[in-house]
């Protein structure tokens, strides 16, 4: 379904990927593992088409260089450097890291923003199945953004970006700052996502929440691949264990 090819991200001269090559393929629920700065949220970017915005501002403004090499298919089209909005329209949507919601905006007004590139039916029946994955964001539905916990902006923000119909689903670091217990209900909603014919890509520093629901990871170390396997062969992996595990 998505097979990136030798990515290589600079930022100026720094190396922010080196040479990563992934695949998803459709069903799966695949984790990008590492650590802070590994490349985790570059590479998220550069999968969504984030970069290629990020790029256009910095050329204007002169600021940081940024160099984007590689190959990135999704479903048979090479689309490396196509904007945001047309990955969208072609099924790949990013929850991005720590949740930006319209915090002025209640939670409805948030969900039908999200739905502007899609039919209003289409729309409706898209905020149907987010409040199936998180009924709680039914019952809170006309409460302001701002005021919900940090794990209800997390649901809200996964919500949005259901809203945008995704057959691919790539969300960052989805559990950062949750308590172990709601850690442990968002995986089971990322599963419920998968279930409902959603393709997810998911990034995290840590193995334990995420790993009873993946079907396979990949770990990323300094932008570069250190090791790829199954939900099984990651669980057993020493280096994996110790790094990701805490065991
Ligand atoms: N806009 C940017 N300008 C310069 N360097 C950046 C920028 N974004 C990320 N980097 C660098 O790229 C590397 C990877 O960062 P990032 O993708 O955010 O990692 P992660 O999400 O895994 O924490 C880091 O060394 C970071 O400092
Ligand atoms: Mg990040």
């Amino acid at each position: 379904m998505l097979e990136a090819k030798n990515l290589m991200v600079f930022f100026e001269n720094a190396l922010a990927l080196n040479d990563l090559s992934i695949e998803v393929r459709e069903g799966e629920i695949v984790a990008v593992l590492g650590s802070n700065s590994a490349g985790k949220t570059t590479l998220m970017n550069t999968l969504s088409g984030l970069i290629v915005d990020m790029k256009r501002k910095e050329d204007r403004k002169g600021g940081v260089r940024i160099t984007v090499m590689g190959s990135l298919h999704f479903k048979g089209e090479e689309m490396l450097f196509m904007k945001p909005s047309e990955r969208v329209k072609r099924g790949i949507v990013l929850s991005q890291e720590r949740h930006p919601v319209f915090r002025d905006s209640d939670v409805m007004e948030n969900l039908k923003i999200a739905g502007f590139l899609r039919s209003r039916a289409e729309t409706k029946a898209r905020i149907e199945l987010v409040f199936k994955l998180f009924p709680v964001l039914k019952r809170l539905k006309g409460r302001r953004a701002g005021l919900l916990s940090g794990g209800e902006q997390q649901m809200l923000a996964i919500g949005i970006a259901l809203v945008a119909n995704p057959h691919l689903l790539l969300m960052d670091e989805p559990l950062l700052g949750l308590s172990p217990m709601l850690q442990a209900d968002l995986a089971r909603a990322i599963k419920e996502i998968r279930n409902e014919g959603i393709t997810v890509l998911v990034t995290e520093q840590f193995a334990r929440p995420i790993l009873p629901i993946i079907d396979r990871g990949y770990v990323v170390e300094n932008g570069m691949l250190v090791f790829q396997g199954t939900r099984q062969e990651l669980a057993e992996n020493p280096e994996v264990k110790a790094a990701y595990l805490g065991l």
